[in-house]
């Protein structure tokens, strides 16, 4: 059974994800690795669920480098949940967090912050609708209790090329860009991705976070909520989605196959691609988003005229390229450039860019 081969999805999330994944998690709903259960019907407790978990989290160390000293868990409640659970568990109410706010999601974040404690912005590039990342604060006050920062922007995309210095815990929502690039994790106190982009099936967010961090819970916390008792519970402590984070484990065996590096090359190819067509015939296509900052995995562009993108966009449904239009936020374009997506895909969208505009000029 393989899903349509002529379509292909640029959708930002839930996005693409490769043949054999789809395949493998369609094989395990019917009959998990030949033990006549469904992957749905398998208990959360034992040892069907240990092994899955196991390899999971031996795999996310692998892939992003960090040693005992962190915990690694998988938690319902998608990104949005995380923005409450970060300042409900490290910001004690009389104290300071600071947030760097370079889109919407990172401005969400930051709004959940107040609930807990201060949540001050350090930088903000919202009076210039996020057309570039905001610049890195010089000085970080050292008594804040942590710095939080999204490392690509989905919406508007923009995306910082590193992990830049921070003297306070740095916490990271990495959720669509998780994997796509090589990248020093460790330099993180606590870094998240939900699963919906680059890992696999909505329903499941990944949270790697240092063990001191775990010292740093001051509330009295239910739970559900509390980060150290998720820790404890190993990520079982309720019914976790468990196909979900199956088909993560899928993603992550992917991902250890291809290798970092050569997704990060791949990563590369398209996205120059990409750019430089659009870059190629400024009175045809434009981006606003500052050169510097552009993301290699979400392309956000426009037609110079904007009458003509409904065409474009129906052009597109026409020759099945499905989840291109830009975020309702922003217009235009939004070519997302997951690990999943191939170059050939890439080539196939450049093309049709071309026809469009020879047909249009
Ligand atoms: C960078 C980033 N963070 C957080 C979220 C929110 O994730 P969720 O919808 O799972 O709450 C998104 C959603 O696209 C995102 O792109």
């Amino acid at each position: 059974m393989t899903k349509n081969k002529t379509l292909i999805n640029f959708g930002a999330g839930p996005a693409a994800l490769p043949q054999e994944v789809l395949s493998a998690a369609a094989t395990a709903v019917i009959n998990y690795n030949n033990t006549g259960l469904s992957i749905l019907e398998i208990p959360h407790r034992g040892e069907l669920f240990d092994a899955i978990l196991e390899e999971s989290n031996a795999l996310v160390r692998e892939l992003t480098g960090v040693g005992e000293d962190y915990e690694v868990i998988w938690l319902p409640g998608g990104g949005r949940l995380q923005f409450a659970m970060i300042p409900m568990n490290f910001l004690a109410p009389e104290a300071t967090a600071g947030y760097i706010d370079s889109g919407h999601w990172a401005n969400d974040a930051l709004k959940n912050g107040s609930y807990y404690g201060a949540a001050i912005t350090l930088s903000s590039t919202r009076d210039s609708n996020y057309t570039s990342l905001p610049l890195w604060p010089q000085n970080i006050p050292d008594d804040l209790s942590y710095l939080h920062f999204t490392t690509n922007n989905t919406i508007y995309g923009t995306q910082w090329s590193n992990i830049p210095a921070a003297n306070v815990p740095l916490i990271a929502d990495m959720s669509s860009d998780i994997f796509s690039r090589q990248r020093d994790y460790r330099s993180c106190a606590l870094f998240y991705a939900v699963a919906q982009k680059n890992m696999g099936a909505a329903g499941v967010t990944l949270v790697v976070l240092r063990k001191e961090m775990l010292q740093q819970i001051q509330r009295s916390l239910p739970p559900m909520l509390d980060y150290a008792q998720h820790v404890q519970h190993n990520s079982v402590l309720n019914t976790p989605p468990v196909f979900a984070i199956y088909v993560s484990l899928l993603m992550l065996r992917w991902t250890k196959t291809k290798g970092i590096l050569q997704i990060e090359k791949d990563n590369n190819e398209k996205s120059e691609m990409l750019y430089a067509e659009i870059d190629r015939n400024p009175m045809f296509y434009g981006i606003v988003v500052n050169k510097d900052h552009r993301s290699k995995m979400n392309v956000v562009f426009r037609c110079h005229e904007a009458s003509k993108e409904q065409a474009f966009l129906n052009l597109c449904e026409s020759n099945n390229i499905k989840g291109i239009a830009g975020h309702r936020s922003v217009g235009g374009f939004r070519a997302s450039l997951y690990n999943t997506i191939s170059v050939a895909d890439v080539e196939t969208l450049v093309s049709l860019m071309q026809d469009f505009e020879q047909n249009n000029k």
